[in-house]
């Protein structure tokens, strides 16, 4: 088996480039260097990787399939592919990295998992992958969102996890990493915050790029099996970035490969607090222990963000997208709330699939791709499933696409 653990950036102080590091308090310093350690250990370990590629295949469903989206393909006059992370165990490509980080703590003999989530998809893999393992775990999300996914939320409880919420601010994701950083910091010794995508303080930014590269290292093989070549674009939607830079890392030595990153514009990029398009509109900053893109207010303070997705609305972004941006790889464009949830009803009725609200910001950003000219093929991250999101879909939007409200 190909070791997938092994990538050049960051360097061993966790940079990418400019962007990355660790500025945490010095209580956490030790900690992370421990969990540093545990990670090149267990990432050199044949014995790990063996477990972690048993449970990908028999536990998650892996290899996740490609699927020719063939309607949506003659519609469009550009050939869309779909990676199919909605079809994992849990329903989303969260998973990958929850399994990992779940393996990783029980190896470091700790007893509880915690993590922020925001769209549930998060913490119902990391729920998950506790049951599995066998440790507690704790979920913080914010109330907002606990009203919004509540399907994930009962899923988390009958999992055994605790849901606790953020009650401050927004009342989103962004409070949703406060409160468990807050939480973490009483007793980083018992328990293992399990960051869900490629930020916060190094070793996570690599730890679970690492981990979600199986998306672009099967894709790559797989669209090669079925096609005879590499795909010509990839999109994917950028949260804090796990699920795109799974797919592109297998891609970024592929010069005839066009990359690029969805961002959310919410309902309006022209106003503060109404996106989360960090990318696009924001500057180097250091949030949540890492320096990256990072939108900010007048006093240098994360920004207020929005998105439909819940997924999606965070003021900052993993720090290799940052480097990614900087240096010309990807490019980052960005999809409103309304293209988004066009996409969502377009894939469901032309392909018989229900996507995520966050994966139909990529959905969408490929057929505007589709309608600028480009041509060739679009390989399509389809991050996750769109259960979650339906009552909350049919209940705002319904009414636009002739449904009313069920209940
Ligand atoms: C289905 C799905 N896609 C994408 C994301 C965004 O996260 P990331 O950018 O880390 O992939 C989320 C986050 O909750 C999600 O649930």
């Amino acid at each position: 088996m190909k070791n997938t653990f092994e990538h050049a950036l960051p360097n061993s102080d966790g940079y990418f480039g400019e962007y990355g590091g660790s500025f945490i308090p010095p209580e956490l310093e030790v900690i992370m260097k421990e969990i540093n350690q545990a990670y090149i250990e267990c990432s050199q370990d044949p014995a790990f990787i063996a477990e972690l590629a048993h449970l990908y295949k028999h536990f998650v469903g892996r290899p996740s399939p490609i699927f020719h989206a063939e309607n949506l393909s003659r519609k469009h006059g550009v050939d869309i592919y779909l990676k199919r992370e909605d079809l994992n165990h849990t329903g989303a490509h969260k998973i990958n990295h929850c399994l990992g980080e779940a393996l990783l703590a029980k190896k470091m003999g700790k007893k509880k998992l915690i993590a922020e989530t925001g769209a549930g998809q998060h913490g119902v893999a990391l729920a998950t992958a506790a049951a599995l393992v066998g440790l507690e775990c704790d979920i913080y999300m914010g109330e907002v969102d606990i009203a919004k996914e509540h399907p994930n939320v009962v899923r988390m409880r009958i999992l055994g996890a605790n849901v606790i919420p953020a009650t401050h601010g927004r009342k989103t994701l962004k409070e949703a990493v406060d409160a468990a950083f807050e939480a973490y910091l009483k007793d980083p010794i018992t328990q293992l915050y399990a960051i869900g995508s490629v930020v916060g303080p190094h070793p996570f930014p690599k730890m679970v790029r690492d981990f979600q590269s199986i998306i672009g290292n099967e894709a790559r093989v797989q669209f090669q099996e079925m096609t005879g070549r590499l795909p010509d674009n990839l999109v994917a939607c950028v949260g804090g970035g796990s699920n795109a830079v799974g797919l592109f890392t297998a891609f970024l030595g592929d010069e005839s490969v066009a990359i690029h990153g969805v961002e959310p514009a919410g309902r309006s990029l022209t106003e503060v607090g109404e996106h989360a398009a960090t990318l696009t509109l924001g500057e180097p900053g250091i949030m949540h222990g890492f320096k990256s893109y990072m939108l900010k207010d007048g006093d240098g303070e994360p920004q207020e963000v929005y998105s439909v997705a819940s997924g999606l609305d965070y003021p900052s972004v993993g720090p290799q997208h940052a480097y990614l941006k900087d240096s010309g790889r990807v490019n980052y464009g960005t999809v409103n709330d309304d293209e988004a949830i066009d996409a969502f009803f377009e894939l469901s009725r032309e392909e018989g699939i229900i996507p995520a609200i966050e994966s139909s910001h990529a959905v969408a950003y490929a057929l505007k791709l589709a309608a600028s000219g480009v041509k060739g093929s679009i390989l399509i991250n389809l991050s996750g499933r769109g259960d979650k999101d339906i009552d909350f879909v049919v209940e705002n939007y319904g009414h636009k696409y002739g449904i009313e409200t069920l209940v």
